[in-house]
């Protein structure tokens, strides 16, 4: 069980980088803020079969947290997430401290549009895709991989990243992989380790109820009518409605006849947030 190489300079990223180009070895890099479960597992796997070679990065990034949000708290599980990365055969960890990915006086900042303002986290988290779009960005640069992976979880921020990567001709093909679940459908999360056993018992319904919504749909159902009765049954069962909405799977705005639709849901449970989708 080798340890992967520990990265935390741009400059020996590079380096590191540069040798494995020298023997045109693909490059596949997993971008992650750590305390790593299956469902980042799932996506090393995939960078692995993509490429030879596999880079994960770990860093909290804190620009794309308000400052209200939970970047003090968010789980750190270094040690942990190293020895899971040994286990699968990750080539590098790159982890930079704040200061390599922000140095003193930065400046920039992404702000991407389209996707990133379809009414969905944008409204309820106004800042989060400058702070995720300007961190992948330069992590992609940094890294120059051939292909970045990223979870379907996070539906929305994979849209904004597939943009913000066409529209700055970064080299990088942008792959989505399949939400991994608990065996009750709980879509994994780093921060499901803050639910109370009561709210661990009641979180599979964000799942449930998605399901529920997309068989209805699918059977005929009209869409505000499925979707209130989606929405009505998380209320009841204690959940604090963010949103639940139907949309085109491509843009996130609004349905267009004949292409793929999603079903995105954002729900709180006491202090947790769970956002989970499906394809309808
Ligand atoms: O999905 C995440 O873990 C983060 O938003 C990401 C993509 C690593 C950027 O910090």
């Amino acid at each position: 069980m080798a340890q992967p190489l520990i990265i935390d300079s741009i400059a020996t990223l590079r380096a590191t980088v540069a040798g494995w180009r020298a023997r045109a070895e693909r490059i596949a890099l997993v971008p992650t803020m750590g305390a790593l479960h299956a469902g980042h597992l799932s996506l090393v796997h995939r960078a692995r079969h993509e490429a030879p070679r596999s880079i994960v990065t770990i860093f909290v990034n804190p620009t794309q947290f308000a400052p209200s949000e939970d970047f003090g708290k968010y789980p750190r599980t270094f040690e942990a997430d190293i020895a899971a990365l040994a286990a699968i055969g990750a080539d590098a960890v790159y982890a930079p401290q704040l200061a390599e990915m922000y140095p003193p006086g930065f400046a920039t900042a992404i702000v991407p549009e389209g996707p990133a303002r379809t009414g969905l986290e944008d409204a309820f988290r106004p800042t989060h895709f400058h702070g995720v779009a300007t961190v992948v960005t330069k992590l992609l640069l940094q890294a120059l991989p051939d292909v970045a992976i990223f979870g379907e979880k996070d539906f929305q921020q994979l849209a904004v990243i597939r943009h913000v990567a066409r529209d700055l001709d970064l080299r990088t093909t942008i792959i989505g992989a399949a939400t991994v679940r608990e065996a009750d459908g709980l879509a994994m999360s780093s921060r499901n380790v803050f639910l109370t056993p009561a709210e661990r018992s009641i979180a599979p319904l964000v799942h449930d109820t998605l399901q529920a919504v997309a068989a209805a749909l699918r059977g005929g159902t009209d869409a505000t009518d499925a979707l209130a009765a989606g929405e009505a049954r998380l209320a009841a069962s204690g959940f604090a409605l963010d949103y639940l909405a139907l949309r085109d799977a491509g843009t996130l705005g609004p349905l267009q006849p004949a292409q793929p639709a999603r079903l995105l849901v954002a729900a709180r449970l006491g202090s947790v947030r769970l956002i989970d989708n499906i394809a309808v």
